[in-house]
């Protein structure tokens, strides 16, 4: 049986968040439960790096990276099944080696137009920028380590696609100089891709901004206040019109599209009826936003609960040993499919280990 390659992975940049959980780990769970998918999950360390390259973040990164490495199993995800691979980036050195390549079929005006590197494009002409090369190289790297094993699906939340459109773009290109059909174009998952937004202001939820973010390790108390004061206006981009209205004023009857609360229940909820609910309660009036808010935060602990008993088993087993032996032997197996591959990119293109 032919398996589907599935590639995803997540940087070591503090504690996984509720947007990592709903946009990529609980899919990474669920794909990895279907014996015709080979799951091939990694920690992006080298990732982390375009944010954080001095002595202090090194340290932070190798403490991180081992607890999402257990992160990953208090989520769900058995390292110890055949189809499940669960490693370091870092531990394919070979995948810098094609993401040299890939940058000389890459250009520097699609690299600069993408979203990620939109906003130090201002600085940059006022001569303020801090922004590493790494960060404005961040998507050839990406795409390296999806061509590198030829994967099938890319499952990633929202804020990636366009990274993948990049990789699949690179494919392409690479393919039609070199006139064979070398690299598999990886494809999405099917849907938009999900965007969990923060619980305050205007950002998706993100590392960068704890009050509006739910940690997976949050208390059930902590979990509650901060949706206690969760924003309900959407973000305006999230928005379908130009600018995000008030969803609902006093106990009159509510715009459940247009709240935020609403669509982290859409998000969390585990069936269409559970939605309809909260939905009909809204649009009706029935439902007080203090309530809704209440059942929000019920559900995001019921959802989380379980996790963080299991991440404290793990840890209580000597997580940290166990996380280790795992790269170990998980970065062999990936970098003996992604080196072969690798070397004869090298040779095709006319660069190999003399
Ligand atoms: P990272 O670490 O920012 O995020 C990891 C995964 O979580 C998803 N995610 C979200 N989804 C929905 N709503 C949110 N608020 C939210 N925040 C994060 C991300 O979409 C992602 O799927 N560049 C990647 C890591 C990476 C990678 C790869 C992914 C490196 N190489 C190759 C796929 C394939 C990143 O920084 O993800």
């Amino acid at each position: 049986m032919e398996q589907r390659v599935i590639l995803s992975g997540i940087r070591p940049t503090g504690i996984l968040h509720l947007g990592n959980l709903l946009g990529a780990m609980r899919h990474f769970v669920e794909l990895a439960k279907d014996p015709k998918n080979f799951c091939m999950y990694f920690i992006a360390n080298q990732h982390a790096q375009t944010t954080g390259m001095d002595p202090v973040s090194a340290a932070e990164m190798q403490k991180e990276l081992l607890g999402i490495v257990l992160d990953f199993m208090a989520c769900g995800l058995d390292p110890n099944s055949d189809n499940v691979l669960l490693y370091a980036q870092s531990s394919i050195p070979e995948t810098s080696e094609l993401a040299w390549m890939l940058s000389c079929v890459a250009t520097v005006s699609e690299l600069m137009g993408m979203h990620h590197f939109a906003e130090k494009r201002e600085a940059l002409k006022t001569g303020s920028d801090t922004a590493s090369t790494g960060l404005l190289t961040y998507p050839v790297l990406m795409a390296a380590d999806i061509l590198g094993p030829n994967a099938h699906l890319v499952p990633v939340g929202a804020d990636q696609h366009e990274h993948v459109e990049l990789a699949r773009s690179l494919a392409r290109r690479f393919n039609n100089r070199f006139g064979v059909e070398h690299f598999r174009i990886p494809e999405l998952l099917e849907g938009p891709g999900i965007r969990v937004p923060g619980l305050k202001g205007q950002g998706k939820m993100g590392k960068s901004e704890p009050k509006g973010t739910l940690s997976l390790h949050d208390s059930p108390d902590l979990i509650r206040t901060k949706i206690k004061k969760a924003d309900k206006r959407l973000p305006d981009n999230l928005s379908t019109g130009e600018k995000s209205i008030e969803p609902r004023i006093e106990d009159q009857p509510g715009i459940p599209e247009k709240c935020r609360v609403y669509l982290l229940h859409a998000l969390a909820c585990n069936s269409a009826a559970e939605e309809m609910e909260i939905q009909f309660g809204c649009r009706r009036g029935t439902l007080r936003c203090g309530d809704c808010k209440h059942m929000l935060a019920n559900r995001i602990v019921d959802m989380l609960t379980p996790i963080q008993e299991r991440r404290r088993e793990l840890n209580a087993q000597g997580g940290e040993k166990l996380a280790l032996e795992i790269l170990h032997e998980h970065g062999k197996r990936a970098r003996a499919i992604i080196a072969p591959n690798v070397q004869a990119i090298k040779e095709l293109t006319g660069i190999p280990t003399y």
